[in-house]
């Protein structure tokens, strides 16, 4: 199906199950701890032997010698592989660095042998056996020493570049300006479930049962980095433990699993372990990022500019900060620059709202700063610039845009009004407590996606798609959105999904994956109603799918007749034309935060958080408000714990374990509300539906950042936001 006019009325729009606060479908299996995630796939295939993966212990330089006869000759070891005896492998498209590093080693922890045995504890205590002998070189560590060299890159939603008007000029005579200079650290994935493999050939052909979000991308990349045709290899993934962008392409795992069952030629599974995921795998990079405003005097944004820097290996690709900046604010003239820096530090990639997520701890802080300069609410400040075009291209509007809807229902909510201008002024005992506001905007992405659905003589109906749930609700919105379309309770349909034998779906990323692979569910819906309509001798627009039956008239079919004789199934995909290029389509919010400081020693806590959102049609309210609140938290994280500590000298992240990388539990979140506004957006998809995952942790922890300043007037401009950095300004309360 081709999806290239407004959508129009359709069978969702009954919202008798889709738009419904229904209960996870796979919610027992959680709680009962029988989803089977990769690596406890006992049953999948016999002979499980396990592999332990050997990370370097050098960021840069060469493997001069490796000796691996002690760990050969050690109990149960079945076979070691490395560079060495791997045979030829291809570097792939999806990951900057090799999965399988030696002789030459680009980053610490690039994986350079896995030691393959019976038994775990076997393949570990050999692999503390095997003699690295290194030659080390010394990289570069450092991002804020080597801006000067960095280049332009382009970024995921655009040229490095974008200017108009004339900024510099505009910027120069404003009467009012902001230029002010932000960081942001390097960030980890922290998923629950570590980046795991089971592998298995018979001949030629290789499964893989693995934790991915992206199938299809996945199966063409191990096909590619092992020099196969991409029919022979399968993945399976039906149930990811978070994947935040840490699983969008293959990891080690898959690449070490598939060698080492070569070599042991038997099945073998293999987890990347804790301490090795934070320099093995992919995080988000650092940023430091200059922005500059330039207003009248009553508020009217005249020149906004964004300037980003970030790092990455040889060949990686920069951090898109600066994206959102194209699209948030009106203002004539406006310029945005990215620019990549060469690290030696693990590769940068995506994460949760790759882009906006930095660039709005930036943007949204500059904001605040600059209605101050203004004497103006920073509310007011952001409605009076508010837009309904992109600002860059004027001629496209946005599809929806209720960005200021968004602040007045969350102010009225918040009690905004109750606010003190004045920072450092409202005391609650040993508390000087703050209040911060901030917008949330992330695109949303059209990107096709098939499903297919058969209806059997029991009147069950089975979606099957590549598409993942990586905890976010997939099975149950794949499981509505069917239900709706061919009229049956949701008891009645059965949702497979994550294995690259099913119809090539949208995957999960970039907030992408609700709306596109429920519209590839609709599409494949659509074309099985007209079969059963044809094989019943129903006029297909004319029959209703309604109560496990089909209607038309004064007749009425139960719907399991028409494959009682042996079962109808059909296939379809969503494909888009060009509503996204005429439309700018994405998708919008604003964040709400109270915190309260201690002002002897400047501990921040988190008091309460409210969340507006306007993201579409929701598909399901529950599933969606987890996701938001699951961002929140996330932003919590990034505003005051998370951050990947660089050791300069050697280029390693230092807090590689779940101890010393501080995210947040739920002691540091008392109070979390959201709230979604009425919105359906015809021009996404027949779901009407956009993306809510990564919208909601863009702008939080500038919203907690805005509230720390309310709090006690201190500007900390550099993330986290920890106390050593407030305690020095902090006002003297006496
Ligand atoms: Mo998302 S960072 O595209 O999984």
């Amino acid at each position: 199906m081709k999806f290239e006019s407004p959508a129009t009325t359709n069978p969702i729009d009954q919202l008798k199950i889709v738009g419904q606060s229904v209960s996870r479908i796979d919610g027992p299996l959680k709680t009962t701890g029988t989803a089977p995630y990769a690596y406890e796939r006992h049953d999948v295939v016999a002979n499980q032997a396990y592999g332990y993966v050997v990370g370097s212990a050098i960021a840069k330089g060469r493997i001069k010698s490796i000796d691996l006869g002690a760990a050969k000759a050690a109990p149960g070891v079945l076979a070691i592989v490395t560079a060495d005896n791997a045979g030829k492998l291809d570097k792939g498209r999806l990951n900057t660095a090799k999965l399988l590093g030696g002789p030459e080693i680009q980053h610490y922890h690039q994986a350079i042998a896995v030691v393959v045995a019976e038994t775990f504890e076997q393949a570990r205590a050999a692999a503390q056996l095997i003699r690295v002998d290194y030659a080390a070189e010394q990289g570069a560590f450092d991002l804020a020493s080597l801006l000067d060299k960095a280049k332009p890159n382009p970024i995921t939603a655009g040229p490095a570049d974008t200017a108009v008007g004339d900024f510099a000029a505009n910027f120069a005579a404003a009467p009012v300006r902001l230029d002010a200079r932000y960081s942001t650290p390097d960030e980890a994935h922290a998923m629950m479930e570590p980046h795991a493999t089971i592998a298995a050939w018979e001949g030629d052909k290789l499964t893989l049962w693995t934790s991915n979000q992206m199938i299809a991308w996945n199966k063409a990349e191990m096909a590619k980095i092992l020099g196969m045709r991409a029919e022979n290899v399968r993945l399976d993934s039906p149930f990811v433990g978070g994947g935040f962008g840490g699983k969008l392409f293959p990891r080690a795992d898959a690449l070490l699993a598939a060698l080492g069952a070569r070599a042991a030629k038997r099945p073998v599974k293999v987890a990347l372990q804790r301490p090795l995921m934070f320099n093995n795998t992919t995080h988000r990079p650092a940023t430091i990022q200059r922005i500059r405003i330039g207003a009248t005097r009553d508020g009217k944004i005249t020149a906004i500019g964004h300037e980003s820097w970030s790092g990455d290996l040889p060949g990686g690709k920069a951090d898109g900060a600066v994206a959102q900046t194209r699209l948030l604010y009106a203002g004539a003239h406006r310029m945005t620059a990215t620019r990549l820096a060469t690290l030696d530090l693990p590769e940068g990639n995506a994460m949760r709202a790759p882009g906006e997520a930095t660039g709005m701890m930036a943007l949204e802080i500059a904001v605040d700063e600059m209605a101050e300069k203004l004497g103006m609410d920073p509310i007011e400040f952001r409605i009076l610039n508010d837009t309904q075009v992109d600002p860059e291209k004027p001629e496209r509007p946005f599809s929806q845009r209720q960005l200021t809807e968004c602040f007045r229902t969350g102010a009225e909510r918040f009690g905004w009004s109750k606010r003190n201008p004045q920072p450092g002024r409202v005391r609650d005992g040993r508390w000087l407590v703050g209040i911060g506001a901030a917008a949330a905007f992330r695109n949303n992405l059209l990107t096709k996606s098939a499903a297919r659905v058969r209806l059997d003589n029991g009147g069950i109906v089975t979606v099957e798609t590549d598409m993942t749930d990586i905890g976010t609700g997939s099975y149950t919105i794949i499981a509505q959105t069917a239900a709706e379309m061919m009229g049956v309770p949701l008891e009645k349909v059965k949702v497979r999904l994550g294995d690259s034998a099913f119809p090539v779906s949208a995957g999960s990323g970039g907030q992408w994956g609700g709306n596109n692979s429920t519209a590839g569910v609709y599409a494949a819906c659509v074309k099985l109603r007209e079969a059963v309509a044809q094989k019943l001798g129903f006029n297909s627009a004319e029959a209703e799918f309604a109560d496990g039956e089909v209607r038309s008239g004064n007749r009425r079919v139960p719907l399991a007749q028409a494959a009682a004789d042996g079962g109808l199934s059909a296939e379809d995909e969503i494909e888009y034309g060009d509503l996204a290029k005429k439309y700018q389509q994405s998708t919008f919010g604003a964040h709400f935060v109270e915190v309260g400081v201690d002002a002897a020693t400047a501990e921040i806590r988190v008091r309460r958080m409210l969340a507006v959102c306007a993201a579409g049609r929701i598909l399901n309210p529950k599933t969606a408000r987890s996701q938001v609140i699951g961002a929140m938290t996330m932003g919590v994280g990034a505003a005051l714990m998370e951050e990947l500590v660089v050791d300069k000298r050697t280029g390693f992240f230092v807090n590689h374990d779940l101890a010393a990388y501080e995210v947040p539990v739920h002691a540091d979140i008392p109070h979390q509300e959201m709230f979604f506004l009425d919105e359906t957006d015809p021009m996404s998809s027949p779901m009407k539906a956009k993306g809510v995952a990564e919208l909601g942790i863009c702008g939080v922890a500038a919203a907690v950042a805005n509230a720390v300043y309310n709090a006690t007037g201190v500007r900390v401009r550099d993330y986290p936001i920890t106390l050593d950095k407030l305690l020095e300004q902090m006002p003297d309360v006496g």
